[in-house]
């Protein structure tokens, strides 16, 4: 498979460039140029290939679809691997894993336990 992409000399990879800090887009000069966490990995994948990167634009929920059609060679769009998705497509392994935090005053500390201590807070 990877060998068809060589020969073609493209790499098309559809995404949904509206989740930044991933996939999205800037206006370079008046173009529209993709960016983003996830727009790296498959310059870099294409790059390693040996190919030219072509990316499409779509609407997240058209990713799958545009995959199975041959539409688009892979995916990267910061989807999490479902098991429902798993029963149509092939994750590779994760690449990123989120931390993310909330942050109060220190202040504030002893009124906010955990989650449950904002219940009834205005
Ligand atoms: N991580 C979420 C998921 O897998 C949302 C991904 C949305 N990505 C996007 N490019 N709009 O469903």
């Amino acid at each position: 498979y990877l060998q068809k992409v060589k020969d073609k000399g493209t790499l098309v990879v559809g995404t949904s460039a509206d989740y930044p800090p991933y996939e999205f887009t800037v206006k370079q000069s008046g173009k529209t140029e993709y960016v983003g966490l996830d727009i790296e990995i498959a310059k870099q994948f294409a790059k390693d290939l040996g190919v030219k990167l072509e990316i499409k634009n779509m609407n997240f929920d058209s990713l799958l679809v545009a995959l199975e059609t041959h539409k688009v060679d892979a995916v990267i769009s910061g989807m999490n691997p479902t098991p429902e998705r798993q029963k149509s497509v092939d994750f590779s392994n994760i690449y990123y894993r989120g931390k993310q935090y909330m942050l109060i005053e220190k202040k504030d500390k002893s009124l906010y336990k955990n989650i449950h201590s904002f219940k009834n807070k205005t």
